[in-house]
């Protein structure tokens, strides 16, 4: 079933099938997977997503058997990872009147990856429509799911939603709807939800208030199945999982300050996860005994440690915890460092250092990128001078968000 497939009026699927153990941010994809790309054959003719990079030109040339690539008139991309847009370049060059439809993220990136630079580009903002010739579609912005530049779109006379790597399932099917199975594929679908859009469970918030309005009669996600039946029971599923949470967790902040920003730092952490409902405690050092901070310590389920750097070392009577949390059993706790400072902030790194040779789960953006491709967490948090601009104080939220969705995460 490479090729097209015909899943409503004037709508074709004209996807690829890998049924090969795929690999795939880590994982190896045991059933496979597809790359479910759409063609509206429109008054102007529509393609939504495309193909993974290695099966890009083969894409190409089999849609040119279905349409004339030159009558193509827009290219929705609506997400970059090239298991989706990796069929651009191929496409893009037969394709030669055009527009790429994508967010306003996404167009750099489009650009770099494919030299598209002198393509016209329109790019599609939160709530954007698009008269593409007898259908209308609609465009919501669903940032982080997969990754930051990502949108869906909804056809509104057909009611189909295309989410691309949302509600999907990592399956080679021969049979394109889930009713067509012959089994069920909820587990399938919480496996794909497990493992690629947990991590982003925060944004299925954006995306459960993005589509809840929406009447959809048919769900058209980018890898596997096709859903259209018990559509509520999937969006709901979604829904249920990204709020599961473990209750009753709990932090300590540990710190030492110079000048108070580093104070001030641990204060915006304290918020944060107190406003994610993690009960926490917040130590200074240098005016609380060592002992009812280890005990706190002891007691949490995270632990971030900070100081402001002075004459590249930490400051105050934080080595001693330090020193001791390294023979304390920690297992199974969360830890970051964090600080603020004024030239290259060695405390931090000093900090950081301490906590990777306890038994502790230490957060470092390295971590971050490889379990979730998130760019805009950092670890150790490091602030320069006050942490008072918005972009800073962000850059702090970001990391306690980060570690609350950890502690409060039931998968
Ligand atoms: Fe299916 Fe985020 O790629």
């Amino acid at each position: 079933m490479n090729t097209e497939y015909k899943i409503a009026q004037d709508t074709y699927w004209v996807g690829k099938i890998d049924n090969r153990e795929v690999p795939f941010h880590r994982l190896i994809l045991a059933k496979g997977t597809t790359y479910n790309s759409y063609l509206l054959k429109t008054g102007k003719p529509t393609v939504i997503d495309t193909v993974d990079m290695e099966f890009g030109r083969e894409y190409a040339e089999r849609l040119s058997q279905f349409i004339d690539p030159m009558d193509i008139e827009y290219i929705v991309i609506n997400h970059t990872e090239p298991d989706h847009s990796g069929g651009l370049a191929a496409l893009a060059s037969r394709a030669l009147n055009a527009t790429i439809v994508c967010t306003a993220i996404a167009v750099p990136e489009l650009q770099e990856m494919y030299k598209l630079h002198s393509r016209n580009f329109l790019i599609m903002n939160d709530g954007d429509t698009l008269d593409i010739g007898g259908k209308t579609l609609l465009f919501k912005e669903t940032p982080y799911l997969h990754t930051a530049e990502t949108m869906i779109t909804y056809c509104v006379e057909d009611k189909i939603l295309f989410p691309c790597d949302i509600f999907s399932t990592h399956v080679a099917v021969k049979k394109l709807f889930s009713d067509e199975a012959g089994f069920d594929i909820t587990e399938d679908f919480k496996g794909y939800y497990s493992a690629i859009i947990h991590p982003h469970r925060r944004y299925v918030r954006t995306l459960i208030e993005a589509v809840q309005d929406l009447d959809i009669e048919m769900i058209a996600p980018s890898h596997g199945f096709l859903i259209r039946e018990n559509i509520r029971k999937y969006i709901d599923l979604y829904d249920v999982l990204s709020r599961e949470t473990t209750e009753g967790k709990k932090a300590a902040i540990v710190y030492t300050t110079l000048k108070n920003n580093t104070k001030k730092m641990a204060n915006i952490l304290q918020d944060c996860l107190k406003e994610n409902h993690i009960e926490t405690e917040v130590w200074d050092a240098d005016k609380n005994s060592a002992a009812e901070i280890l005990s706190s310590i002891a007691s949490a389920d995270a632990v971030f440690v900070g100081s402001s750097t002075r004459y590249a070392d930490m400051i105050g009577n934080l080595e001693p915890i330090l020193q001791e949390m390294k023979n304390m059993n920690l297992e199974g706790k969360l830890a970051a460092a964090f600080g603020s400072y004024g030239w290259s902030g060695e405390a931090i790194e000093v900090i950081q250092d301490y906590l990777n040779a306890t038994n502790m789960t230490v957060q470092s953006t390295s971590e971050v990128i490889k379990s979730t491709g998130m760019i805009h967490v950092e670890f150790p948090i490091r602030v320069r001078f006050s942490p008072k601009d918005a972009d800073k104080v962000q850059k702090i939220k970001n990391a306690a968000e980060y570690v609350s969705d950890l502690l409060l995460s039931a998968n």
